[in-house]
């Protein structure tokens, strides 16, 4: 009975409460096909739960749905998660209820849910709430079993400046800046420097330009399609040139060098799966100076050949990263606070799907279809008035 208790805790967190009913989104079947899960997809009413020590119940006010959201619930991208399942991650929320232990957060604060829930006791054990089990024996049997969202997850935000500045719906991608910020700081950017981003023109591509404009640096954005990018460096005419690719190994590198006269410090790499077989790393770890880091963030599962001899004698550093840790959370809500980093309407991103829980479908669907930087979906729950 407890696990079923807290697991209805964490579904609760995630969604949203209406006179101590709680929605969510509820899977029972297992993935074997790609329209298994879809169809099983099911609006239902669970009972709110108590506040335990350390936890905090929030009411979900609205939550971005991911340009690849579609395909991670009908099965069709293959993330590992158990069934039944609620679906859903980040979002913008108030407190309803807090634990007894809680002493920093109030009652209707406006708050950011973090959807990386870690280990207490193994900080590689993670994964993410309602999306992908992680990569662990640990962290699979922590998505399994008992969990909640702690108390940690939830980021106290938003000034009454920054509640001024932006919609719920805008505040909901903020994940997004995190997972970027996640990585770039990693691989230390400095202002000053010169980093490539690549793909630029997806939703988290350009997230990364954004946030590395924010942190000083200058940025080449490095894409297929012309017309986004045309449309990156118009929004930020300051600091960002654009390189179009072709997918040949050495005109793209020389464009690199060109674009960023011979100094590239840094690379910025977030491609989706599709992108395994893409040429761009190469062109980049041709074209990047010596010592030069790059962050790898990518959504690929396949193996990825790369130069092994130019990585060697170019002393060069590939980082990975999964999402973010728990201070860089705080340094991009300190961002947004202050407006050295812009998102939504002023980041250049417009709200054009903003979906009831009950029109899960066709939040899914806008979500695939407005892939790409400049578009974001989000969903609320019906009673939450679109602001
Ligand atoms: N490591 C992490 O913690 C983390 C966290 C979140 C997301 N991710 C990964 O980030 C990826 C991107 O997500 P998103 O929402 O930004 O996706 P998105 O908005 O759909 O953007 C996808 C980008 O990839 C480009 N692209 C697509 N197919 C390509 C190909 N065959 N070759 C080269 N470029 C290609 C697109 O270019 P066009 O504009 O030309 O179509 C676009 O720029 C996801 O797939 C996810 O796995 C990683």
């Amino acid at each position: 009975m407890e696990r079923t208790y807290i697991k209805d805790l964490t579904a609760s967190t995630l969604y949203y409460f209406r006179n101590h009913d709680v929605k969510s989104l509820t899977s029972k079947s297992k993935r074997t096909r790609a329209d298994n899960l879809r169809a099983a997809l099911e609006l239902k009413t669970v009972p709110t739960p108590e506040p335990i020590p350390g936890t905090a119940i929030i009411k979900v006010l609205s939550a971005p749905v991911l340009s690849y959201a579609k395909h991670v619930y009908n099965g069709m991208r293959k993330y590992p998660y158990p069934t039944p399942f609620t679906p859903g991650s980040s979002a913008i929320g108030r407190v309803a209820a807090l634990g007894a232990d809680c002493t920093s957060l109030s009652i209707g604060q406006l708050v950011f849910v973090d959807p990386v829930i870690r280990s207490r006791d193994n900080p590689s054990d993670i994964f993410l709430m309602g999306l992908h089990q992680g990569a662990t024996a640990g962290s699979k049997k922590m998505m399994e079993s008992v969990w909640t969202l702690e108390r940690w997850n939830v980021g106290r935000i938003l000034s009454t400046a920054t509640r001024e500045r932006y919609t719920e719906a805008h505040l909901a991608t903020m994940a997004q800046f995190m997972v970027v910020y996640g990585g770039l700081s990693d691989i230390g950017l400095r202002a000053g420097e010169t980093i490539v981003v690549v793909p630029a023109t997806g939703g988290f591509g350009g997230a990364a330009v954004a946030v590395s404009l924010a942190m000083g640096a200058s940025v080449i954005a490095m894409g297929r399609t012309e017309t986004t990018l045309a449309k990156l460096s118009s929004k930020f005419p300051e600091r960002v040139k654009t390189v179009k690719m072709t997918g040949d190994l050495e005109s793209d590198a020389e464009a690199l060098r060109k674009a960023s006269n011979g100094c590239i410090d840094a690379v910025y790499d977030i491609p989706p799966p599709m992108a395994a077989k893409s040429t761009h790393l190469k062109s980049c770890i041709m074209a990047i100076k010596h010592s030069g880091r790059i962050s790898l963030m990518d959504g690929i599962y396949d193996d990825v050949p790369i130069p092994y001899h130019l990585v060697v004698h170019k002393d060069m550093k590939l980082q990975g990263k999964w999402m973010y840790g728990k201070e860089q959370i705080k340094i991009v809500i300190k961002m947004i606070e202050t407006g050295v980093l812009k998102i939504g309407n002023l980041g250049g991103v417009e709200t054009v799907g903003d979906f009831t829980f009950e029109n899960w479908e066709e939040a899914l669907d806008a979500a695939d279809e407005h892939a790409g930087w400049g578009s974001s979906v989000v969903m609320r729950p019906a009673e939450m008035a679109s602001s």
